[in-house]
């Protein structure tokens, strides 16, 4: 390719030409770096957090928001490693992992106790129940240096860590890129107990930018079964006590109905719910309970439908759609006892 033109000056102003290209490029090679090198996940002040369980406003590059504001997650990608900060709204235990849920997710736990004491740990979530620390697999513990404080009603955990630490229970971090990440906090400093609140979204380590996956909210599942076992079980008191009015089997027939909806409405919300989180489904005893017990609302609806037709209006028939009627209702109450208990 030429770069110079052919004039009556021939090869001194061919020169000339040749060193201004060399400065242009030079000069754009400097001003391409400047514009480039930040973007590409250094520190942008040049700031390095420290690492002592307070996070001070602007200490970090970046921060993302999950649960309205309830769980922050801060960080400042460095030269080969990373700092994390958590704050959420808990005297308890605060969790961050990398991962799309919590199986098989790369994870830490930090709490603070009552006198000020921080714990923060390398863990690896195989489960939804199960989080032992990395030291238990056989992996190594990568938390280089660590800190927590509480302050009025929140958790504030930091720690570093290296982007890639050769360990297989720690996900490689991508300095520049996407992570996909679950967090979750609970109401006490035993982490073995249910958290209270979890979820789960994308941040763009470089841009900061945060997409944040569906909330979902065992409260709306809980309603929902609850006013399914309301509208079910008077339905049941209905026709064993009030068969001599006249308007018993009508009203019945419209409870039960309409609890078979809530509790149908409240299982798909339910199974979409595990979908998002752990995607372990009928897993837990309370779960695989719930399974079963929407199994028997189907069956005994059904006989319901079949005993107020001539052909199945036999006494065994009526016999059987009273038992399961019971007995649905009895499941029910187990399973909204074993649901309280996870939670
Ligand atoms: C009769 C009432 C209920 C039934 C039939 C029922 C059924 C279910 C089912 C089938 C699942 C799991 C879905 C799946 O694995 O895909 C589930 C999950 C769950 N239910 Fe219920 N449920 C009931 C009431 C409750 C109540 C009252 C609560 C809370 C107080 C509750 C809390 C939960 C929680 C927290 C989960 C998710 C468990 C996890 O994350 O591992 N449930 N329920
Ligand atoms: C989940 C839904 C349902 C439950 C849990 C349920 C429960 C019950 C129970 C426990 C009884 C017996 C009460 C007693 O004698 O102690 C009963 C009776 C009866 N139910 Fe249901 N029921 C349901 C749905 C329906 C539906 C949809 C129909 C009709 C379309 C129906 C029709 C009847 C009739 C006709 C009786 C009287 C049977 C007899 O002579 O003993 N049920 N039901």
């Amino acid at each position: 390719m030429r770069f110079y033109h052919k004039n009556q000056f021939g090869l001194v102003n061919n020169y000339r030409s040749f060193s201004k290209f060399i400065a242009l490029s030079i000069l754009f090679v400097i001003i391409t770096a400047i514009i480039v090198i930040p973007a590409a996940g250094e520190n942008s002040d040049g700031t390095v957090p420290v690492i002592n369980g307070i996070i001070s406003a602007n200490e970090y590059d970046h921060k993302a928001e999950f649960a309205g504001g309830d769980f922050k997650i801060y960080w400042t990608v460095g030269e080969s490693n990373i700092s994390i900060g958590l704050s959420a709204k808990t005297n308890g235990w605060v969790a961050f992992g990398i991962g799309n849920s919590m199986t098989d997710a790369d994870m830490i736990i930090g709490w603070v106790n009552s006198t000020g004491g921080a714990t923060v740990l390398d863990c690896y979530s195989e489960s939804s129940r199960d989080h032992p620390v990395d030291e238990d697999l056989g992996g190594t513990d990568d938390i280089e240096s660590s800190g927590g404080s509480e302050s009025d009603g929140w958790t504030h955990i930091e720690f570093t860590r290296d982007l890639s630490t050769g360990d297989t229970y720690d996900a490689p971090i991508k300095k520049s890129g996407e992570l996909e990440v679950i967090w979750a906090y609970g109401s006490s400093d035993n982490f073995n107990a249910q958290h209270s609140e979890f979820g789960s979204g994308t941040i763009n380590l470089v841009t900061g930018e945060v997409e944040e996956d569906e909330e979902v909210r065992w409260q709306l599942h809980a309603f929902l079964m609850i006013i399914g076992l309301i509208l079910i079980g008077s339905g049941n008191a209905i026709a064993g006590a009030m068969k001599k009015k006249t308007w018993w089997f009508s009203a019945h027939k419209t409870l039960e109905g309409f609890g078979g909806v809530f509790a149908f409405i409240g299982f798909g919300y339910a199974f979409y719910m595990i979908s998002v989180s752990t995607n372990e489904h009928f897993s837990e005893p309370h779960t695989f309970l719930g399974l079963i017990t929407v199994i028997f609302i189907v069956i005994t609806l059904r006989l319901g439908k079949t005993i107020t037709k001539p052909a199945g209006s036999s006494k065994k028939f009526k016999a059987l759609h009273r038992w399961f009627g019971r007995i649905t209702t009895i499941m029910m109450l187990i399973t909204v006892y074993a649901g309280y208990s996870l939670v």
